[in-house]
């Protein structure tokens, strides 16, 4: 069996360097793991009054029926982008008992400057303590300057590839490692 990984990027740009990441990592990531993918643009703003529309639905299947998560986010005003933190808002009700308790998450963070959105990369590792989710521990993979390191939708420099699918590779071995009922849920 494929070990199911959803893929997410927390930017809506069509030419985002952090979807260029999350493209990247599914077209390398090999025949072993089935990438999910999720447009978290189409869900409606976090809103308990709305209880849980269809496309939420849709976004905690996605979740629940992946091994792990891989997210590829830029840095915005020094933390996560709204967008992101709008999807793991959703994902992460009923508080404790969600698809996100006990998910394994990789992170990868990318920014236009030098600083590689780290201050985001952090805000994100802190954000999924409060759902009990379980950022994957790695050397931190972060990618300053992204725009000038992706051309056509894909991440052409060859270091930062190379650094990021190590720890890929070390993540969908830690999935195969962990079997699905030793999850919390
Ligand atoms: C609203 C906004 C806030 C930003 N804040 C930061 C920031 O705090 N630190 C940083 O390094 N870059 C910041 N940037 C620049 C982003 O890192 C850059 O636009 C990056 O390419 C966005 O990722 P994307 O290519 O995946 O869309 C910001 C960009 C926007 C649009």
């Amino acid at each position: 069996m494929k070990t199911k990984i959803l893929c997410l990027s927390g930017s809506l740009r069509q030419a985002s360097s952090s979807t260029a990441v999350v493209e990247t990592i599914c077209r390398d990531i090999g025949d072993s793991v089935e990438p999910l993918r999720f447009d978290i643009a189409t869900l409606p703003h976090y809103n308990a009054d709305l209880g849980q529309p269809e496309v939420v639905q849709a976004f905690k299947a996605t979740v629940e029926a992946a091994d792990g998560l891989v997210i590829v986010t830029p840095e915005y005003n020094y933390s996560v982008p709204g967008v992101l933190k709008n999807a793991i808002d959703w994902a992460s009700r009923p508080a404790y008992e969600s698809v996100m308790l006990d998910k394994p998450v990789f992170i990868a963070s990318v920014s236009g400057g030098a600083m590689g959105g780290v201050r985001a990369q952090s805000h994100l590792k802190y954000i999924l303590n409060g759902m009990l989710a379980r950022a994957f521990v790695h050397k931190e993979v972060i990618i300053p300057f992204a725009n000038k390191k992706v051309e056509n939708g894909a991440l052409v420099d060859e270091g930062i590839k190379t650094f990021l699918m190590e720890g890929v590779d070390a993540f969908v071995q830690s999935l195969r490692e962990r079997p699905r009922q030793s999850l919390g849920r």
